[in-house]
């Protein structure tokens, strides 16, 4: 299936999941930044939980919101009875520090899965882990390579990917381009997550077997790209946009199931 048919099917599922609850699960979305990426992937929030049956409320906070207010609004959303989760959407604004934020957010509430005593993993690996599971793709003792080592990507899919026993392999900025191209000809799964507009294209050389999962996001006169070019020779690439942005946005809502199933 294509990412947007998986999406779509689990959603099927899910709305019918919510469909039986005695209370409509609740969720707050704080955003103190309008950056363009950021405005997109809340509106996508937003639209999801309309479709899903979920309540959800945005707390939209001026840029020159300051640490100790998000704190102090991160407090009242920890405690209050209304919503069973939250999330703050990074990035956040110079001045505060992104870190302490994630630490401030209890992890009975941390529906990102950041917090490092959350027993939910953050949305970008979880839903691909989820539809790499879908797709049947094998995991244990597969090359996995990983390329950018953020803490909201890199590095818990690394972890993910190593849970399921596979051989990972995480290369980033550092990374000379000979190495790169090694590791890329013999990966059987690359997730790349750097931002840079078709950074994996023909150059490089690949399994038939391959499977390709494309984070990046890179906007430019001629509009979105991913950080692969399209069409690669691989069994399966997602492409850029509808790929890995929907299935974050999906695995947030099963983050937020999963701790009001508990
Ligand atoms: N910014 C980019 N991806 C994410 C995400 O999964 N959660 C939050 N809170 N911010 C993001």
């Amino acid at each position: 299936m294509t990412v947007k048919e998986y999406v779509n099917f689990r959603k099927d599922e899910m709305k019918n999941l919510v469909l039986k609850m005695d209370k409509k699960p609740c969720i707050a979305i704080v955003q103190v930044n309008e950056d363009a990426g950021s405005n997109a992937y809340v509106k996508g929030k937003l639209k999801d939980a309309n479709e899903l049956g979920i309540n959800a409320d945005l707390i939209k906070l001026p840029l020159n919101t300051k640490q100790e207010e998000l704190l102090e609004i991160i407090d009242q959303l920890n405690k209050d009875k209304v919503h069973d989760g939250f999330i703050v959407q990074m990035p956040l604004p110079k001045g505060i520090d992104e870190e302490t934020i994630k630490l401030a957010v209890s992890p009975n509430k941390d529906v990102d899965g950041f917090h490092p005593l959350s027993k939910l993993s953050p949305c970008t690996p979880k839903g691909i882990m989820n539809y790499l599971h879908h797709e049947n793709i094998p995991i244990l003792g597969k090359n996995a390579v990983v390329i950018g080592r953020s803490n909201i990507v890199g590095k818990p899919m690394a972890k993910l990917l190593l849970k399921e026993s596979a051989n990972v392999t995480v290369l980033h900025s550092k990374t000379s381009f000979e190495d790169m191209a090694r590791y890329i000809e013999n990966a059987d799964i690359i997730v790349i997550a750097i931002g840079k507009k078709h950074f994996l294209d023909n150059k490089f050389k690949y399994k038939k077997s391959a499977v390709i999962i494309d984070v990046g996001i890179s906007r430019d006169e001629s509009g979105l790209h991913g950080d692969a070019l399209p069409d690669l020779p691989v069994y399966l690439q997602t492409p850029v946009p509808g790929g890995v942005g929907l299935l974050t946005r999906l695995a947030l809502y099963e983050n937020l199931l999963e701790l009001v199933s508990k």
